[in-house]
């Protein structure tokens, strides 16, 4: 393939890029954004393993490489469980993190990579290694750190260390020095000591911001991580003078800060503290997810039956989804009685909070799985203020994202996300297996307000329950 060619098939691919994430950003063309995305990844690889820059003696290395890397992703998209999708996608930044760090090795290492460059061309192109690796290494080990806690490897306490801020600043001079010294080094082997601390500090400064983050601020983390991947991506696009890369990193990065912005205020947490790092602190610390919750009052539980009487008594239904509903897999149950109650003209509502289950979308993709019609699912903000006028609220394995603590409570550690008020509504029904708190390891006062009533059970188990008695 020509470079002219090549750099035709770049621009094209990267026009498919920004219409796939236009295509995502909406649920309807979600579907169009993916193939869009798919088409243009196909065709960047082709132009980059076709084009001038991969002689033949290194296309073998490629091909075997590609085959391993699709074996492995094709085999984690397989068997991944939909709960498990956050750590897998941390720890694909993970790579992403690595993959910038040995680019700038091998880009500084190898005589052919460096040698078109004199002067200050050649200070800024060693600049761009240094950054490169620098972003590589801090999204590598932070990204491990983040798949570590989200998988319940490592504890999700924040870990502070005395002193903590100084120690990033001390860690952020010492970078600072070595990064002169590293532009000022005469050869290659004198750039090789401050590149080399260089790395060490990045990669014990990723360890040490994601772990001194706190559980319920662990979306936040995913996002910023994604975010960061992005700037990797350019920064190895920059090293290696592919402007593909560069762009798709940056759109990548910009996109990812975007979305940490929304999880921000979706969380009540300030960006600015979050890009810094260090977030989450001591008395935020959340208890262990899923332990038990301190009782603070009576609740009252209901059957399958009451459930199944009260939606068929309601002239309007909000369905609020959490991390329990996509535990259970119940989200075509649900599905099934939205289609029977919206039959009988119940007025039938899905209330979806930004921080829901364990990533971004994540109720938003199970609904859509279970064909739930897109203009009944609506954001919180856009239904928050109708659940006075509602009949039932009906909580599918949710708990943190209404707890109505997060706004009467200044103490939690939840104080200031906004939440869905379902104990607005005439009634609630709250559906889990029992007073277990949720991730943010919080009790939750919902349960004992005088009109919720509690189902407790598996969500699908209780689901297919119900169902049966409304159809019966
Ligand atoms: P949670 O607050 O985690 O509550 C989920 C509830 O589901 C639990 O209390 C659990 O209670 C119940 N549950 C679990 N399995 C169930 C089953 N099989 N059947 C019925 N219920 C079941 O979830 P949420 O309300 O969706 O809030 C999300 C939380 O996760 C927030 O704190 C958020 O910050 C955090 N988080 C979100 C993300 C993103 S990006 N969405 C990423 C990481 C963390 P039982 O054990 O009693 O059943």
């Amino acid at each position: 393939m020509t470079s002219q060619l090549a750099t035709v098939s770049y621009i094209g691919a990267t026009i498919l890029f920004i219409l796939s994430l236009g295509g995502l950003s909406n649920q309807e063309t979600s579907l169009r954004g993916n193939l869009y995305g798919m088409v243009g990844m196909t065709l960047a690889v082709l132009a980059t393993v076709l084009g001038p820059q991969v002689t033949a003696a290194g296309l073998p290395w490629i091909l075997a490489a590609m085959l391993l890397g699709a074996s492995v992703g094709l085999y984690a998209a397989r068997t991944v469980q939909m709960t498990q999708m956050p750590e897998l996608v941390a720890l694909m930044h993970s790579m992403v993190g690595l993959a910038a760090m040995l680019v700038g090795f091998s880009t500084y290492i190898d005589p052919e990579a460096v040698k078109d460059f004199t002067g200050a061309a050649k200070s800024i192109h060693e600049m761009e290694i240094y950054i490169g690796i620098l972003i590589g290494a801090v999204t590598f080990s932070g990204s491990v750190i983040a798949f570590g806690k989200l998988s319940g490897r490592i504890t999700g306490n924040p870990v502070l260390l005395p002193a903590r801020h100084w120690l990033n600043l001390a860690g952020l001079l010492v970078v600072l020095y070595f990064g002169r010294e590293f532009l000022n080094a005469e050869s290659l082997s004198a750039g090789m000591t401050p590149l080399v601390v260089m790395t060490v500090i990045a990669l014990l400064f990723g360890i040490h911001m994601v772990m001194a983050i706190g559980g319920a601020d662990m979306p936040v983390v995913v996002s910023m991580l994604n975010s960061y991947s992005g700037w990797a991506a350019a920064a190895t696009g920059f090293m290696l003078s592919n402007d593909l890369l560069i762009v798709v990193g940056a759109l990548v990065g910009s996109s990812g800060a975007i979305l940490s912005y929304i999880m921000c205020r979706a969380m009540a947490r300030s960006f600015i503290s979050v890009i810094a790092g260090g977030f989450g602190t001591a008395s935020a610390a959340p208890k262990p997810a899923g332990g038990a919750a301190q009782p603070a009052g009576e609740v009252v539980p209901v059957n399958a039956l009451e459930t199944a009487e009260l939606l068929r008594d309601a002239k309007s239904v909000i369905i609020v989804p959490g991390y329990g509903m996509a535990v259970a897999q119940a989200q075509h149950t649900v599905n099934e009685i939205t289609q029977y109650l919206r039959g009988k003209g119940v007025n039938v509502r899905f209330g979806i909070h930004p921080v829901a289950g364990r990533m971004p979308g994540h109720m938003n993709v199970l609904l859509a799985e279970a064909k739930v019609p897109y203009d009944i699912v609506f954001e919180m903000d856009e239904l928050n203020d109708d659940f006075p006028s509602t009949d039932v609220a009906m909580v599918i394995g949710a708990n943190d994202i209404v707890n109505p603590g997060a706004q009467d409570d200044p103490t939690s550690p939840i104080a200031g996300m906004p939440v869905l008020e379902v104990w607005k509504a005439k009634t609630s029904i709250v559906m889990k297996r029992s007073m277990a708190s949720g991730y943010a390891g919080v009790d939750n006062p919902l349960f004992y307000k005088e009109n919720n009533r509690m189902l407790f059970g598996d969500a699908k188990k209780m689901l297919d329950e119900v169902l049966t008695v409304l159809k019966a």
